[in-house]
């Protein structure tokens, strides 16, 4: 049955005040949501007062300044205290943000200060990030490349570096993924807002060369299709980053993917008719289309191509993966249209042979039987 309530154990109680403004100041009050494992108490949200004029101006410097003066069991994640680690994410006035960027002033009234929402709580303003952690990981945050390493560096153009502005800043806080509804119901299906801009990034790296491979790695029914525009991630991003627009972006090149990967699908089976008009006909169709979807500009290099070859499963019209293989190579210096040609002609050449040596074939046995039956 749906459980409409929280359960009685998560029920946030009224907690202790702490101090109370006692002299002439600049008081501020702060509620702070706290939870140990080790009690088995029901969470609840203490009250701590701050003179703000005896404090920095950050909510960071007052939960600093509460865990060294007033509660040193207060319990929070932070690290360089510039917007820079990520550490210091929670839930502040109703909002997912970094508390080292956010003014205490920005707040009016009481300042509330919660874990980041639908993780599980570690303790205190602590939550779990190894599910989050794990699917940054799945992504494969990090360079592939099949060619050899160059001696110095992986070389990059102006354009190309600047492509990655709005992605590179990411700082994975989380703030997005868990202010995303979507992540909320789907989180160990759906990859979230930062995996997903994190993605992206790698997608359109102009060094990466496994760009085929990383977009298959998405096509699923949850991992990426389950953002549903609702812009969450991109409203409470204390970067200024735009999540929403690296996903609508990804699913794109997804599409342009797949429109690619159908045509050669289709190019392959008029492969198999072996007529050469057919053969040209289909090339021809195909680079069409290409350029049609403009992989250049998607910067589908030789790695994409290579996925989305496998898909047409030219083994399967007698090409060993040794002539794929070297087919892809020669791709890299090619454009898309005059590989895809390359490989459905060489595909015919092969299954002419095959056609030719068929034919001999019978043509020596009739000789043979006539032979046989003359004697
Ligand atoms: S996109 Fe923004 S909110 Fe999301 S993890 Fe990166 S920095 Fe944080
Ligand atoms: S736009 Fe997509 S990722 Fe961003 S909050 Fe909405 S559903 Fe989540
Ligand atoms: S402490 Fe590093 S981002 Fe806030």
């Amino acid at each position: 049955m749906v459980q409409l309530t929280l359960p009685k154990n998560s029920k946030i109680q009224q907690g202790k005040t702490w101090n109370a403004p006692d002299i002439k100041g600049a008081w501020r009050e702060i509620r702070v949501y706290r939870w140990d494992p080790e009690d088995g108490e029901n969470p609840r949200l203490d009250t701590y007062w701050i003179d703000a004029d005896q404090c920095g101006p950050m909510v960071l410097d007052a939960l600093i300044k509460i865990k060294n003066e007033i509660d040193p069991t207060l319990t929070f994640r932070r690290s360089c205290r510039e917007g820079i680690c990520g550490s210091c994410s929670m839930n502040i006035d109703g909002t997912n943000d970094l508390a080292c960027l956010k003014g205490l002033d920005e707040v009016k009234g009481p300042v509330a200060i919660y874990p980041l929402p639908h993780l599980e709580v570690v303790k205190d303003l602590v939550g779990d990030l190894t599910n989050f952690y794990a699917q940054h990981r799945s992504i494969e945050p990090w360079l592939k490349t099949d060619t050899a390493t160059p001696p110095k560096e992986w070389k990059q153009s102006r354009d190309d570096r600047e492509k990655l502005d709005g992605l590179y800043e990411c700082i994975l806080c989380a703030c997005c993924s868990t202010a995303c509804p979507s992540y909320w119901w789907n989180s160990d299906r759906y990859l979230g807002p930062a995996a997903l801009l994190q993605a992206y990034r790698w997608v359109i790296d102009s060094r990466d060369e496994a760009t085929g491979d990383r977009l298959d790695n998405l096509e699923d029914p949850f991992r990426i299709y389950r953002c549903h525009t609702i812009m969450n991630c991109a409203k409470t991003c204390p970067k200024g980053l735009n999540p929403a627009k690296a996903i609508a972006e990804l699913k794109k090149l997804m599409a342009a993917f797949l429109r690619f990967a159908a045509v050669l699908r289709a190019a392959g089976l008029r492969a198999a008719g072996l007529r050469a008009a057919d053969l040209r006909a289909a090339g021809l169709r195909a680079a069409e289309v290409l350029r049609a979807v403009d992989l250049r500009a998607v910067d589908l290099r030789a790695a994409g191509l290579r996925a989305a070859l496998r898909a047409v499963d030219l083994r399967a019209a007698g090409l060993r993966a040794a002539d794929l293989r070297a087919a892809v190579l020669r791709a890299a210096g090619l454009r898309a249209a005059e590989v895809l040609r390359a490989v459905v002609l060489r595909a015919a050449g092969l299954r002419a042979a095959g056609f030719f040596a068929l034919r001999a074939g019978a043509f020596f046995t009739v000789v043979l039987a006539i032979r046989v039956l003359s004697l």
